[in-house]
């Protein structure tokens, strides 16, 4: 019998609603299959810094450093209730970054997919979506501009200026290059890398890094493609991309146009990366509109279970069979608010009964022997 230990992060919003359900899914693979969960519950983000005086406390860094693999809702506040926290406590600068930089996360994976028969959540025609969509953003996590040097104060002619720094060096890149091109190899062989060449000297050294690396690579196919382009193709011709690779504040904004393309944000779960361990967490924010409501999707916060499963676990099967669990309370024409259109024909459902249905889909489902 496997044992692992899972830090359990809530976070902030609608953190705590779409995490209970998650944890459902954990309890249920557990029946399931020859393995146990020790999940270990603690406080992060705003919700932690009110309470203990720090969005990362110490208590929580412990139960991180000592679990298998960590698990964190979306953290954050609305604009008027962030100012209420100094800058540097606030959850985004004193808990995500501290975390990713901690557990030197580099490699953060990003999937994008929504099958033909659920096209009808997306913006795109059906004509664009053709066969679905499926791909896969490797978004490079923990350098580019979030963590370079920054600098403000006045200049000389008396103006208040800033300065950051985007910096990356040949190991940084070659390491996400990897993964990238590891993962091409798992799925279509086709990777696309996206840069900034004709403006950005670090796109011009990630291009040369990818052209070393890939030599290692000779049966996938890559494809250069400027970062703006590849904005405009995301909503054009989505169909062509398999796995993207880009630096982390490009992954930061065409990964929120991968939620875009779906038709909610709730559809991103995600896993981010390190030497040792991997958390995971959906790619969204907090939604603190609608927290405490029991509205908010939870597919995200389980998608991020599914992928910790196939990850961090090796269950691959299992993974599988809760990706198809999620599909599965879809095709039966049930969705949450955020994906059922005014005068549509989806049956509405609330968070907990969203996981109901894919802890009893996934009940139904062979167990994996
Ligand atoms: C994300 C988020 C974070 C980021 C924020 C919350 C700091 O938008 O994971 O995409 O910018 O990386
Ligand atoms: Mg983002």
């Amino acid at each position: 019998m496997k044992n692992y230990k899972i830090a359990i992060l809530p976070g902030d919003g609608i953190g705590p609603e779409i995490m209970a359900e998650a944890v459902k899914v954990f309890r249920l693979v557990e029946e399931r299959n020859d393995v146990t969960f020790e999940l270990i519950e603690a406080d992060f983000g705003a919700s932690a810094y009110f309470k203990c005086g720090h969005p990362f406390p110490e208590e929580t860094i412990a139960v991180c450093d000592a679990a298998d693999a960590i698990i964190k809702g979306p953290i954050g506040l609305n604009h008027e209730e962030s100012k209420k926290i100094p800058l540097d406590m606030r959850p985004e600068r004193g808990a995500l970054l501290p975390m990713r930089r901690r557990y030197n996360t580099f490699a953060n994976f990003r999937p994008v997919f929504l099958p033909k028969s659920l096209g009808h959540f997306s913006p795109l025609k059906a004509e664009i979506i053709g066969e679905g969509i499926d791909l896969v953003m490797v978004r490079e996590l923990v350098g580019g501009l979030y963590f370079g040097d920054k600098e403000e104060g006045v200049n000389e002619q008396g103006l208040r200026y800033v300065r950051e720094t985007l910096e990356y060096d040949e190991e940084q890149i070659r390491r996400i290059m990897h993964e990238a091109l590891q993962l091409s190899m798992r799925r279509k062989k086709v990777l696309h890398n996206i840069h900034k060449s004709n403006v950005l000297r670090s796109s011009v050294l990630w291009n040369e890094v990818l052209g070393e690396v890939a030599v290692e690579y000779p049966e996938v196919e890559v494809k250069h493609i400027l970062v703006d382009a590849a904005a405009t193709m995301l909503c054009l011709n989505p169909c062509q991309f398999d796995v993207m690779v880009m630096e982390n504040m490009f992954g930061d904004i065409l990964s929120d146009q991968g939620g875009g393309i779906l038709g909610s944000l709730g559809l991103m779960p995600s896993e981010c990366k390190g030497p040792e361990k991997s958390y995971y967490e959906p790619s969204h924010g907090s939604a603190p509109d609608i927290a405490g409501q029991n509205i908010a999707n939870p597919y995200s916060m389980i998608g991020s279970v599914a992928m910790m499963l196939e990850s961090s676990f090796g269950m691959l099967q299992e993974s599988k069979n809760v990706w198809s669990a999620m599909q599965s309370v879809f095709a039966d024409g049930y969705s949450t608010a955020d994906l059922s259109k005014p005068g549509g024909s989806v049956k509405m459902i609330n968070t907990a009964e969203f996981g109901d249905r894919v802890v009893t889909a996934l009940r139904a489902m062979p167990k994996v022997v």
